[in-house]
């Protein structure tokens, strides 16, 4: 890392349909907390984040609003770049993929594939799923029909399209990942890419004439209809970001040092955007970096669960750098995390409050106490040597740890210090010290701690700014380049400096400060939480039309294990078709002529070709499945409620 002159940081940039959450949140504050450092230790830094806005995706939820794709898009990126002014994001450029530049740029890269001879026009028939924008295979399908990333129903797309040779790419990307062991973060993932890429890759569609809403393909291919498939758009913003196709002045930072990325979005990342690179003739990025995803109190975030963790209610709830160390320690980069205000309070109180709050509050008041605030490090090394030492040991650890993207490792070791320091006022006991007129050494024990603060706050300054400005200013200094060279590089000590008093830095949270309704991302005003069920009033039942009615007709569906097709009197003029998901506890006999309970009023669905015209109850646990029925015999159509 050090010999590097400048270094480039992105996030993936956010789908406009949705506003920014707590996964959101986790990859600006990883890539920001990198990019600080970076540019404290003196390098170059670039960082880039923004928004991606084209797609059909974004059209149909435009569209839902009544709105014009740009008109919606313009609201809701507004709404990822306040929340990261707001938090104070350290961007250097917030790209949206509807600027000009972006689209100039993503122009001349399908021009120079297509120069590569890498870009050929077909016709693309296939599946394409609206809510991941992506093409699959027949067999990559689940049951043939659903999307194997979100289980949605996918579209037949039967159109004109051009593509990209991505298979011409297979053997040279399986070589990039063999000779680049880091080059796709945590390493682990980096199995699960080769596998998928030795499975064979087809090419790739990268164009879409039915519907508008994206960057045209160049006017050279005189072909207007066609607009580049959104990932490959997205994708380039890496490159347009730094000027690509324009004014290149910044891309003397290509190739990325890092993108980080959530793990759902690997296979673009890893795969397609190192294949487009070399057909570009550019250098590969050094690390793609994948994370987990974040849960919350052990569930899947969604919208209709309503329990989606809006990042600005936690942090001026708990205080934004709290919320940033939180996220960062919780989670191992790569595994899922979850969360909850109670683990939130615990390293509040824990890691914040005691370990590092309170061990400059011991430090001030012994210097008080005991030598008027003032403290003189000169004997340090020659009393405490054995921990100073292990303090140089992990500081040492740091830096690779946070490149490596092993963020959580990062935060861990760099508690060791404090854990030493902690230990080291315990076990030599200044007030015995000081009894015994050991003045020398009592002052060398009090200047270790101070020390030790002072190394800690340095390297804590990327994950919490603000707090370690003032940890910093207490101890008499300012956190710069030049003392991250002092301090950690040549590991000198402070000069003798006078220490100043700080308000309670963690001041210790004794129950969760939002309600749970708070937290939401559209909390619902009569939406309270009890035993983990989200409360509703009547009126909210009642939109659900749930009637008795009778199976009159049971059928399998060919070629799927887990769909019956059904016929359902419920007392209308002729019977409502249902595709049911129960092929593996009931056979379409047992079903015949029984009666269920079905909510009549869902949207008609289509699944596996046919159409569904309501949903049967059921309920299924770990022995099972059973329908839910009437007690004893009621008429079709009654209403269940
Ligand atoms: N627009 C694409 C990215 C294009 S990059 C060239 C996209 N956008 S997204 O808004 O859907 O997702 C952005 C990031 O948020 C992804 O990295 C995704 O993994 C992350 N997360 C979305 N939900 C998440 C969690 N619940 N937890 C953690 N991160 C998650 O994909």
């Amino acid at each position: 890392m050090s010999c590097e002159k400048s270094v480039y940081i992105t996030t993936p940039i956010y789908y406009v349909n949705d506003i920014a959450h707590i996964g959101h949140a986790y990859t600006t504050i990883i890539a920001d907390s990198i990019s600080r450092y970076s540019r404290l230790i003196g390098h170059d830094t670039f960082f880039l984040t923004g928004t991606d806005e084209h797609g059909q995706k974004i059209e149909e939820s435009a569209k839902a609003k009544g709105k014009s794709p740009k008109e919606y898009a313009d609201a809701i990126s507004a709404t990822f770049k306040n929340l990261w002014d707001e938090f104070e994001i350290s961007y250097d450029v917030f790209i949206r993929t509807t600027d000009e530049n972006h689209k100039i740029g993503a122009q001349k890269a399908f021009e120079v594939m297509a120069q590569k001879g890498d870009i050929y026009k077909d016709v693309y028939s296939g599946h394409y799923c609206i809510s991941c924008e992506t093409f699959f295979t027949k067999n990559q399908l689940l049951e043939e029909e659903f999307c194997p990333e979100c289980g949605k129903a996918t579209t037949i797309v039967e159109e004109e399209s051009y593509f990209f040779r991505l298979s011409k790419y297979q053997d040279k990307l399986l070589e990039w990942y063999e000779q680049n062991p880091s080059c796709i973060l945590p390493k682990s993932k980096r199995n699960e890419v080769i596998r998928f890429v030795e499975g064979g890759l087809e090419d790739l569609s990268i164009t879409r004439t039915s519907f508008d809403w994206g960057v045209k393909i160049p006017k050279s291919f005189n072909d207007p209809k066609h607009v580049m498939y959104v990932w490959l758009d997205a994708l380039m913003n890496y490159l347009t970001a730094l000027g690509y196709g324009g004014d290149e002045k910044n891309m003397h930072y290509w190739p990325a040092r890092v993108h980080l990325i959530g793990k759902d979005i690997l296979r673009f990342h890893a795969i397609y955007w190192p294949a487009f690179l070399m057909s570009l003739s550019l250098p590969l990025p050094k690390h793609i970096a994948a994370h987990g995803w974040w849960t919350r109190d052990g569930q899947k975030m969604s919208k209709s669960k309503g329990n989606v963790v809006n990042p600005k209610e936690v942090a001026n709830a708990y205080g934004l750098e709290n919320f940033r160390y939180f996220m960062l320690r919780e989670v191992p980069f790569g595994g899922d995390g979850d969360f909850s205000q109670k683990a939130l309070i615990d390293r509040i109180n824990s890691d914040l409050g005691n370990d590092l709050g309170n061990l400059l509050n011991r430090l001030i008041g012994m210097s008080g106490k005991y030598f008027e605030s003032t403290i003189d490090s000169s004997n340090v090394a020659h009393y405490y040597k054995e921990e100073f030492d292990q303090v140089k040991e992990s500081i040492d650890k740091l830096e690779p740890l946070l490149f490596e993207m092993q963020i959580h490792k990062y935060l861990e070791e760099l508690w060791r210090p404090l854990n030493i320091a902690n230990k080291a006022i315990d076990k030599h006991q200044p007030w015995v010290l000081m009894k015994e007129e050991k003045i020398d050494e009592a002052m060398a024990l009090v200047a270790l701690i101070a020390n030790i603060l002072a190394r800690v706050s340095v390297m804590l300054h990327p994950v919490m700014p603000k707090t370690t400005v003032k940890i910093a200013a207490s101890l008499g200094f300012e956190i710069t380049n030049a003392t991250w060279k002092k301090l950690i590089v040549n590991n000198d000590l402070l000069a003798t400096f006078t220490i100043a008093q700080v308000p309670p830095l963690f001041p210790r949270i004794e129950e969760p400060q939002l309600q749970e309704n708070e937290l939401k991302e559209e909390p619902k005003k009569e939406c309270k939480k009890e035993e983990g069920v989200a409360l509703i009033g009547i009126d909210d039942f009642f939109k659900t039309s749930i009637k008795v009615g009778t199976i009159i007709e049971a059928q399998e569906i060919e070629k799927s294990d887990r769909l019956l097709l059904l016929k359902v009197d419920i007392g209308e003029s002729s019977p409502r078709q249902v595709v049911a998901g129960i092929k593996e506890f009931y056979s379409p006999q047992d079903l015949l002529n029984t009666q269920i309970c079905l909510v009549a009023n869902l949207k008609p669905a289509k699944l596996m070709g046919n159409k569904s015209e309501g949903m049967i109850l059921a309920a299924k646990d770990t022995n099972g499945l059973s329908l839910i029925r009437p007690e004893a015999p009621k008429t079709n159509g009654t209403t269940v409620g």
